[in-house]
């Protein structure tokens, strides 16, 4: 049998992975995880978002996937390091990809990362930055109010290009010619961000990147679905008549196929 992807976030914004994945991966079966009972994780402590994310997995292994992805930004800063070599499938997250292609962009090594409370406090992009170029200087701040106004579907007008300057006037002031979307919803943000920091700043989106870095692991290890459209089938731990109505904005189509499963049983 066809083993698929497992995804998991915790609630509606790795949509934005999912959509790569499908635009990368078109043959691949996903399975996705989003924990709308528990969402956000970005101000959650380090402990539970671990915690979460280790019972997450487990529900994923048990739709038998070959690979998991996770597509939380938080989680991947606080959990991936943890869990990464304990279990018996691939586990790939959103940060190394996304600091790696930014090193690769900068041309004067200063990039600035943009995240949840969670992601920023984690320092985790910075130390994976620094890992691969000691002498980029990084600026990271929090842009906590951005996933409300997504969810909301605030993505233009006054007040969200305010609070858009006020949180990237750091990123402005170091000089950064690239930036790091590190958190799942601020790819559909990317038209205020790009006004605000200007034309020239390079953003790096680590939806595209995860995708890609997963499209080389299959193809390594030999298990890219190479033939069919593939099959999606969505879960979350609450609501899923709220996950289906703003679904559309992250995936870009109304995702069918969603059921509601508890990962903490
Ligand atoms: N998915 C989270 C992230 O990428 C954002 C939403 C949350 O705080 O749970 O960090």
């Amino acid at each position: 049998m066809k083993k698929a992807i497992g995804v998991f976030d915790s609630g509606v914004g790795g949509l934005t992975v999912v959509r790569e994945l499908i635009r990368q991966l078109p043959c691949e079966d996903l399975v996705y995880f989003g924990d709308t009972a528990r969402v956000p994780y970005g101000i959650k402590s380090r402990e539970t978002v671990i915690r979460f994310s280790i019972e997450n997995i487990l529900f994923l292994l048990k739709q038998n996937v070959k690979l998991i992805c996770v597509a939380c930004n938080t989680a991947s800063s606080f959990a991936l390091p943890v869990v990464v070599n304990h279990f018996k499938v691939p586990i790939v997250g959103v940060i190394t990809p996304g600091a790696r292609e930014a090193v690769y962009a900068t041309q004067n090594k200063r990039i600035g990362v943009i995240g949840t409370h969670g992601t920023i406090k984690s320092r985790t992009y910075e130390n994976e930055i620094k890992q691969l170029e000691p002498s980029i200087k990084v600026t990271a701040t929090a842009c906590p109010l951005f996933v409300p106004f997504v969810e909301e579907g605030w993505l233009s007008g006054k007040v969200v290009m305010d609070v858009a300057r006020h949180y990237l006037e750091p990123l402005k002031a170091s000089g950064v010619d690239t930036v790091i979307l590190g958190c799942t919803h601020y790819p559909l943000l990317k038209p205020v961000i790009r006004q605000v920091l200007g034309k020239k700043v390079t953003l790096i989106d680590s939806a595209k990147q995860v995708a890609m870095e997963i499209k080389k692991i299959l193809a390594q290890d030999c298990c890219l679905a190479k033939n069919g459209k593939g099959r999606h089938k969505y879960y979350v731990s609450d609501n899923p008549e709220w996950f289906s109505s703003i679904a559309r904005r992250f995936l870009g189509e109304a995702p069918k196929n969603v059921s509601k499963a508890n990962s903490n049983v």
